[in-house]
């Protein structure tokens, strides 16, 4: 008795709910830390009897009869809750950062127990459900199902089969991995990891083996090489020797006005980078309009199979992005910084990690400011309302709009939301008009753009190249052409949902509103070519294979028609009548642009390559 009223008078922590308290205020005294938790779960125990009726248990219908309540489902053991709370002991113990905290759990033991989500939910104040149905909505946490035997620490090996890796043979080597079964490793099929023009690509923990083998997948789990490796990139004293964030700081300096940078945004013509194509400079205005304080959150989720672009900016010039990042932030007055990542590049999660601390230690930024959550393996956290409900600490589901994100966004504030290429675009558009040196290539960067090449070509990647290529020039004359023995046959304009088209439409401008008629987009601009020795029939069912693993499964149409979807283009002969009903439900119905894009490839087969099915 005597200790809870200790305990509740702890000046440190006063909106924290009870239990919360007491963890804080073990944690926060280390002379203490153990003991208190002991008690206050000996306390617990007897919660009926001696706390004061605001941390009393109610349950409904309890009512007049006076129930003794005690809590009911699992409880965790006091240990359980100790070790949890040791092994987040620097964490302040947001809701906000469940699944950073899950993370944290699965690093440490391989696996999520029953026993420490139960203790997790305890610490957080949620419910077991809420943390369970989290952790187990995305791919990347494993969960483990109660009685299951705990399984020795076994390294996951992850292979992608998304198409361009298919293309590459991802299949044979997923089946010769099962069959030889690796020692200590858990193979698990996984979709684009964002590294197509390496492809077949293993992820074996963190650590990313290209153009993998058996053999180099073998290697590395018998080596133990888990670790991602860092590439070469600018640093921020190297980047600061060639004027880096001299653009954001005439932004705060006054030198470069609000309306200024408005005008060359909107004078520029630049569209949103992350598929929508939404003009950037009116998004701007549209967020600026809804009251303050307005937040910023960077889209770095990437998952659309065949984009690699932003793990290429955020590699190759991770300062460019985050000057890009303040910059937008200044625009919209917003004092936080929110970027989502995906779990898949661990390599630009060190470089942000390390770039964030330089660039609070060097003053450009208050501590905090930008803020580095992860995913956990969804590609409709790529979706933005999506991603702000994983920044939230939720399952990653679409919202109904209206509210817009710009209305009523992360943290229920105004919310711009730009992708990472977007970010890197503004900086460069704005840097090349502020440098009058640089006045011949002043509307350069307004024509460019980042298609991700890959597939059958002879020199995939990366390439900038001037916005509505055609897929013919960007082939021969930026991916040095087809690769060796193969005949260009088709390709993808716009990754896994922007639809495919015959070679004979390959010199259609690549931009938005340009292929639409055809029955396709270019969205993220990720370029897959097909040749004579692949199946677009094929090529269609492993994407729509994808979308029905990746659904959220929040609406029927997406949920049913994808799965319904797969079955049909897997029957000898597809059924076209039935095919094009479902894809008009999906288009029509769907809730998110996953189950509105999701036919495109099929539609595209039932259009251009009726000889195949
Ligand atoms: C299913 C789905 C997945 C998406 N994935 C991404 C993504 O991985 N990265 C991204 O920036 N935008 C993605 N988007 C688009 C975002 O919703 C949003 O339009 C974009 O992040 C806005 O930034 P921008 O205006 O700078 O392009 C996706 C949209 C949908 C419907
Ligand atoms: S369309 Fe698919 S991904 Fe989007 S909300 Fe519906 S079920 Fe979820
Ligand atoms: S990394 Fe395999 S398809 Fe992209």
């Amino acid at each position: 008795m005597l200790l809870s009223l200790v305990i509740k008078t702890n000046p440190t922590a006063e909106k924290c709910t009870y239990r919360e308290k007491c963890y804080n205020f073990a944690s926060s005294n280390a002379r203490l830390r153990g003991k208190i938790l002991f008690i206050e779960l000996k306390v617990q125990n007897y919660w009926p009897f001696i706390l004061p009726n605001i941390y009393k248990f109610h349950h409904p219908g309890s009512g007049r009869k006076q129930t003794i309540p005690f809590p009911k489902g699992r409880q965790p053991t006091e240990s359980d809750v100790l070790k949890v709370r040791e092994l987040l002991i620097e964490k302040p113990l947001l809701k906000s950062e469940l699944i950073e905290y899950l993370h944290i759990i699965q690093d440490q033991h391989g696996h999520l127990s029953s026993e420490n989500m139960a203790a997790l939910a305890e610490l957080l104040g949620l419910s077991l459900a809420e943390v369970y149905e989290v952790a187990t909505f995305y791919a990347h946490f494993d969960v483990l199902i109660d009685n299951a035997d705990i399984p020795p620490n076994e390294i996951a090996v992850r292979i992608c089969n998304s198409l361009p890796c298919a293309l590459s043979g991802s299949n044979k080597l997923l089946e010769n991995l099962e069959t030889d079964s690796l020692k200590g490793a858990r193979i698990i099929p996984s979709p684009c990891m964002g590294r197509c023009d390496v492809s077949p690509v293993a992820e074996i923990g963190h650590h990313y083996v290209d153009y993998a083998t058996t053999e180099s997948i073998k290697k590395a789990v018998d080596d133990n090489n888990t670790d991602p490796e860092l590439p070469d990139y600018p640093d921020l004293s190297s980047f600061k020797k060639n004027g880096g964030y001299n653009i954001y700081e005439a932004c705060i300096n006054g030198k470069l006005s609000y309306n200024e940078a408005e005008d060359i945004i909107l004078s520029s013509g630049l569209k949103g980078m992350g598929g929508a194509g939404f003009p950037s400079a009116q998004k701007w205005a549209f967020v600026r309009k809804e009251s303050k304080p307005r937040l910023l959150a960077v889209n770095a989720d990437e998952g659309e199979p065949g984009t690699f672009k932003d793990r290429y900016f955020l590699e190759k010039a991770p300062h460019e992005v985050l000057e890009g990042a303040l910059i937008a932030a200044w625009v919209i007055d917003a004092d936080e910084i929110y970027i989502y990542l995906r779990d898949e590049y661990p390599a630009a999660r060190k470089i942000l990690l390390k770039e964030l601390l330089a660039l609070e230690n060097a003053g450009i930024i208050n501590p905090g400011k930008i803020k580095l959550r992860r995913g956990a393996g969804a590609y409709i956290c790529g979706e933005e309302s999506a991603m702000i409900e994983s920044i939230e600490g939720k399952r990653g589901i679409p919202r109904h709009r209206p509210p817009y994100v710009a209305q009523v966004g992360l943290f229920q504030r105004p919310t711009l939301v730009h992708n990472v290429e977007t970010l890197y675009w503004i900086r460069k558009l704005l840097e090349n008009h502020q440098d009058s040196s640089k006045s011949d290539t002043k509307n350069l960067s307004a024509n460019l753009r980042a298609y991700s090449i890959s597939g059958r070509v002879r020199e995939p990647g990366v390439k900038i190249a001037p916005i509505g290529i055609t897929a013919r020039d960007l082939i021969n004359n930026y991916a040095g052409g087809m690769a060796e023995g193969h005949n260009f046959k088709a390709y993808l304009p716009g990754g896994a949902s922007g639809g495919i088209l015959p070679a004979s439409l390959a010199d259609i401008p690549m931009d938005f509103g340009t292929l639409e008629k055809y029955g396709c987009f270019v969205g993220s601009a990720a370029v897959i070519v097909l040749s004579d020795q692949d199946s677009a029939r094929e090529a269609a069912v492993n994407l729509m294979k994808f979308f029905e693993k990746e659904s959220c499964g929040q609406c029927t149409p997406c949920r049913v028609g994808t799965e319904k979807a797969v079955n049909l283009m897997l029957a000898e002969k597809w059924d076209e009548k039935l095919l094009e009903d479902l894809s008009k439900v999906m288009r029509e119905a769907s809730i998110c642009g996953l189950g509105q894009a999701a036919p495109n490839p099929m539609d595209s087969i039932l259009k251009y390559f009726p000889e195949e099915i």
